[in-house]
């Protein structure tokens, strides 16, 4: 079977796997995330085809999303093997869905591939998509949008003074600091645009946020 065989057939598991997502793992997040996956590898001379397996699957064994994920890599090791892939190929994709898990891991990813489709994977988080993951995340997981507390605190980006679970404290757990965590020259580029959205997104939300309330 041939590589764009492959793909497709991935995208259709992928599809029905994550068809009715609500908290911003939709099928479409793996989509956008093979898509700038694929443009970084170009750039950097990353071997496409690992990184656009690897951006399709990265999400299916994640532990919030999936009851079982031995089992899940084990069936997509299977189907990969199947499908005429060699071990050694299997081994380094699974590989590199491990190793791009934000909260797992705080050491960079060890392959070329690795690092871009953690760069996509972050990019994704970030800018307007980012934003509209981040309040359909936490309105499906019953979370508040924002708890006023420290005002004086926000405009120049430090930290919250009392953090709360809400989703604009989402931004300054994470968000705003994947900019500086991107591991390719091309996901930096990419990512400035998008932090200096969050910024501006983040000023005009305190601007309507009415004081002393
Ligand atoms: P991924 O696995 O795709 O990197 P996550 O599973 O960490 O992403 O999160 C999925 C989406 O939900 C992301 O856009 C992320 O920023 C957002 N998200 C994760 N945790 C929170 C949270 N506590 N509050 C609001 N949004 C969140
Ligand atoms: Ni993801």
């Amino acid at each position: 079977m041939n590589q764009i065989e492959i793909l497709s057939e991935i995208k259709e598991i992928v599809k029905k796997r994550f068809e009715n997502d609500s908290t911003g793992h939709d099928y479409w997040h793996m989509a956008r995330v093979v898509r700038i996956a694929e443009q970084i590898a170009e750039q950097e001379g990353a071997d496409i085809f690992q990184c656009q397996l690897a951006g399709w699957i990265h999400d299916l064994f994640d532990h919030k999303l999936c009851e079982n994920p031995d089992e899940e890599k084990n069936k997509m090791k299977h189907f990969l093997l199947k499908r005429g892939l060699i071990n050694e190929e299997i081994k380094k994709v699974m590989e590199i869905v491990e190793e791009i898990s934000f909260s797992k891991n705080k050491k960079p990813p060890t392959t070329l591939e690795g690092k871009v489709v953690q760069d996509a994977d972050r990019l994704d988080a970030i800018g307007a998509i980012g934003i509209a993951r981040t309040f359909a995340f936490g309105g499906a997981k019953g979370q508040l949008i924002y708890k006023p507390g420290s005002e004086n605190h926000h405009l120049d980006g430090l930290h919250l003074q009392e953090p709360e679970p809400t989703s604009i404290q989402h931004f300054y757990d994470k968000l705003l600091k994947l900019k500086e965590l991107m591991n390719t020259k091309n996901g930096y580029q990419l990512a400035c645009e998008r932090h200096q959205f969050m910024d501006d997104f983040l000023k005009q939300f305190y601007k309507e946020w009415p004081t002393n309330l």
